[in-house]
């Protein structure tokens, strides 16, 4: 899981190169400024134009055509479901500090994302699912899971540390529907009164807007687009609702880029049945975008959207300006709580300074339908042992972490460093 990386040579100059080549790649995709506003004026330096790999062929999509899942906001009158498997990990850290102890205990009180990340992962999904039932069956109400569909083929395209298991060269791509998508769609068909939320494949289509000029990026596209298209497909059920990852302000936050995203979704939609297969999407998975304030324009301003609410505003005015309207969000607030925790935007890999943000919760403002911990806390970003396969450069910036493990992995030092800083506070 990462953000998007600097990659090569910068071709154009736009008036920021925030958010490492995100900004940038997507302005020297366009032939002319795209838009009237300031933050989107390119200067072309001379350099020619990326090249970029082309796209390998894609699967055909049937849309879906049975019934959708009502529109509306699937944590309102219910509760969410919190992963014994994370208390445990939560337990498992090692600490003599009473201070250190009191936070643990609340924080495993806390629900987070349940990841598939991988084919074997499937293998805890009906414990989860079940788990979820009994406990709804108790309370008397809804007990919503939140479940993170994360192993796109290709997958982390433009960065190393959450490269997957599914390669599109060793048929990933049909690996990918039979192996993993079609499995998780029966396990939520079989349980239609139970109400799932999935988030769907952090950083993808956000890829497709601003990293193609890298070269497993651009290969990708039509797997990538087809992909998700097929997920939704399959997996809008009337008992699921699905979130597709946005990114957040720091990738996507400028208007052409945010337009680059909402053409590509008017167009995975369409693929998929329409856009009542969805609910809408997550913002910040696993990013540290704060909710409020202008810090963004500190360290970048050219921004139009200096915070990750500024961006929910904006991106859904985009989206129904493509015609992708009525959507609601999710954003994650799993270590956002510190404003200032980077010195570059474009730093995503265990940023030190963090610390925890705003506790889950349902409708907190209009277009939210949760805060939510997508990101489980104190699961790593990527390993920051250069020698290491999955090694990404930004797993070593100057806000990262040096004694990171790898993607996923617990990491208790920082964890702890991340609960101190919460705020509010545990
Ligand atoms: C990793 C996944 C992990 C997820 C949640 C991602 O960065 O690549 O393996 O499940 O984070 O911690």
């Amino acid at each position: 899981m990462a953000m998007t990386k600097r990659n090569g040579k910068l071709v154009y100059l736009c008036s920021t190169f925030v958010a490492g080549a995100a900004l940038a790649s997507a302005c020297a995709g366009s032939q002319s400024p795209p838009s009237e506003s300031a933050e989107d004026v390119v200067i072309a330096t001379g350099d020619p134009e990326p090249q970029r790999a082309e796209a390998v062929p894609a699967m055909p999509v049937t849309p879906a055509t049975g019934e959708a899942a009502p529109a509306k906001n699937p944590f309102e009158g219910a509760e969410f479901y919190r992963d014994p498997e994370y208390a445990k990990k939560v337990d498992s850290t090692q600490t003599d500090d009473p201070a250190v102890k009191a936070m643990l205990a609340k924080l495993k009180q806390n629900p987070t994302g349940l990841w598939l990340d991988r084919i074997a992962a499937i293998e805890q999904l009906p414990k989860w699912l079940d788990d979820a039932a009994a406990q709804a069956k108790k309370k008397k109400k809804p007990v919503v899971p939140v479940v993170v569909v994360y192993d796109l083929p290709n997958r982390d395209c433009s960065a190393k540390a959450s490269a997957g298991e599914l390669r599109v060269e060793d048929g990933g791509e049909e690996r990918y529907r039979k192996e993993f998508i079609d499995p998780i769609a029966a396990e939520f068909a079989k349980r239609p009164d139970q109400r799932i939320v999935v988030v769907l494949e952090p950083d993808s289509l956000p890829n497709m807007v601003s990293n193609l000029e890298v070269e497993m990026c651009g290969k990708s596209e039509l797997v990538y687009k087809h992909s998700i298209a097929y997920a939704i497909a399959k997996l809008s059920l009337p008992n699921v609702y699905i979130y597709v990852d946005a990114a957040h302000a720091g990738w996507l936050g400028w208007i052409h880029n945010r337009r680059g995203f909402a053409k590509i979704m008017k167009e995975v939609l369409d693929m998929a049945g329409g856009t009542n297969r969805i609910r809408g999407f997550a913002t910040n998975t696993s990013n540290y975008n704060a909710l409020e304030g202008e810090w963004g324009k500190k360290l970048e301003p050219s921004t139009p959207t200096p915070n990750e609410y500024a961006y929910v505003q904006g991106l859904s005015e985009t989206l129904a300006e493509e015609g992708v309207k009525g959507v609601s969000f999710i954003i994650d607030t799993s270590r956002n709580g510190v404003q200032e925790s980077r010195t570059v935007w474009g730093n995503w890999c265990n940023i030190a300074k963090a610390g925890i943000g705003e506790r889950p919760k349902v409708a907190p403002r209009p277009l939210l339908d949760a805060y939510f911990w997508i990101k489980p806390p104190g699961d790593s970003d990527g390993i920051s042992d250069p020698s290491a396969a999955r090694f990404d450069e930004n797993c070593k910036s100057a806000d990262a972490r040096a004694d990171a493990p790898e993607a996923g992995q617990w990491f208790p030092a920082h964890l702890i460093e991340m609960m101190k800083a919460a705020n509010p506070p545990l």
